[in-house]
């Protein structure tokens, strides 16, 4: 008798194996019993027949409870009918642990309170094919990144300095002195870049933004590339690859968890190089045209904006030359036009927002050390920054990647509470 999990039956058709399982939900009908078993790697049907298995057997098939946990022995059958195509003739079972009152019935529960017990919620097949999603992500970004040379280096955590602006800060003390969780790795890639030429890093940052939106995370994880020699036009051409490559991963390897969430591919299939590319101005006027009219030059978009933007376009879309105003210190302004600078935001298609900022950065001295001062920020933090520029300076450019905004576009799914294991939101710290 072999041991197995239910992504590897399909080695064993017409074979007998055992399978550790939890059984998720469950359903009679006089001489038979359609158990709904999961074991992390998957999900399948077993079947035990009244007529196969002792009397002592089909009782224990017919009293089992949700989330009870089990060995589960029987023969693996193709089952067309199926998505996953594959179902289990049960031959015998044996309890590991009984569950009772699993709070996660099969009825509609509402968001609080699934948000409460999502410590168990994660094991719902939604959830499930959420997460196999954003590992995907996850494993194709090292896989894209890695086969183009880039170096992965990790950024610290605890810092003293503030890429993104000093108001949505996370402080804390670091002994005596003053700390902030990290806001963006995006300063410490760009000493990387320095040493190493190509780098990316993957890692939780931390914004206290008091905002309470589907698209924001108290925490998230973000993918930071940073590339020496690589101009405002590179960085948008990796960018176009990169997330392409992504949507067509998941397209390649997550059919079944696609399925399972309703995903519509069709229109992630139209996701590949080249995206379009909106100037801000043009932004704003396409906005304009389209009657809103809340917003003028040197306004921050807000979601509807974005979306409305989106709307316009089935694929994501770039929008470039923001005013320096609105953006951090370290942006390349256009050398053409100074108020605008050499940065571009991706939005997601389908009202997703925003899923990546970068820029080309300031790679002079003087004009960064006085972008700095203009911005209040204190020079002695940014002095190993400032030394970037010192010795050897070159021209470099970066992005930042949402994780969780990615997922949910991908996904399909409304809200980024759903696109991380263990979400902190404004008001939850639990579980
Ligand atoms: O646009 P942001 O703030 O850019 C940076 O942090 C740059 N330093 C990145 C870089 O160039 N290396 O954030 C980048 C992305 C956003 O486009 C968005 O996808 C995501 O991070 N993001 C959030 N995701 C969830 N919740 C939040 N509160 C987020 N804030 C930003
Ligand atoms: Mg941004």
């Amino acid at each position: 008798m072999k041991t197995t999990t239910i992504a590897e039956v399909n080695q064993y058709v017409g074979q007998q194996v055992t399978i550790g399982a939890w059984l998720a939900n469950k359903r009679s009908s006089g001489k038979i019993v359609f158990l709904q078993l999961r074991d992390g790697t998957g999900f399948i049907q077993g079947v035990v027949e009244k007529a196969n298995v002792s009397e002592e057997v089909f009782q224990r098939a017919k009293t089992l409870t949700q989330e009870t946990s089990l060995y589960v022995t029987g023969t693996v059958r193709i089952d067309e009918r199926s998505p996953f195509g594959y179902e289990l003739s049960v031959a015998d079972l044996q309890v590991i642990q009984e569950a009772v009152d699993y709070p996660i019935t099969p009825k509609e529960h509402g968001v609080e309170f699934l948000m409460d017990h999502r410590h168990l919620w994660l094991r719902s097949r939604r959830q499930h094919a959420i997460m196999k999603i954003r590992n995907e992500i996850i494993r194709a970004t090292y896989e894209f990144f890695n086969d183009r040379g880039f170096v992965k280096v990790d950024a610290p955590i605890l810092t003293g300095s503030a890429p993104e602006g000093t108001t949505e800060l996370f402080h804390t003390k670091y002994f005596d002195e003053d700390a902030y969780l990290s806001q963006s790795g995006q300063l410490y890639m760009e000493a990387a870049a320095m040493a190493l030429g190509k780098v990316f890093s993957f890692g939780p940052t931390f914004r206290a933004e008091k905002s309470k939106t589907r698209r924001h995370l108290i925490e998230f994880w973000m993918v930071e590339p940073e590339m020496a020699f690589y101009e405002f036009e590179d960085n948008l051409r990796l960018q176009e690859e990169y997330v392409s490559y992504l949507v067509q991963s998941v397209l390649e390897r997550c059919r079944l968890e696609l399925g399972r969430l309703g995903r519509d591919v069709s229109k992630l299939e139209l996701v590949k190089p080249p995206f379009p590319r909106l100037t801000y101005d043009e932004a704003i006027k396409l906005l304009h045209e389209k009657g809103l009219t809340d917003i003028e030059w040197g306004d921050d978009f807000g979601a509807p904006h974005e979306t409305a933007i989106a709307e316009s376009f089935d694929k994501p879309v770039f929008i470039t030359h923001y005013p320096t105003s609105l953006k951090p210190f370290y942006m390349q302004p256009d050398p053409n036009r100074p108020d605008v600078v050499l940065c571009a935001d991706l939005i997601a298609p389908e009202g997703y927002g925003e899923i990546i900022g970068g820029s080309e950065r300031i790679h002079d001295y003087e004009l960064l050390k006085r972008r700095l001062e203009e911005h209040h920020l204190p020079l002695e933090a940014y002095e190993w920054y400032l030394d970037l520029r010192k010795y050897g300076s070159v021209p470099h450019s970066g992005f930042g990647l949402g994780l969780e905004r990615t997922v949910a576009w991908i996904c399909g799914v409304e809200h980024v509470r759903e696109t991380i294991p263990f979400p902190r939101l404004l008001n939850r710290l639990y579980p």
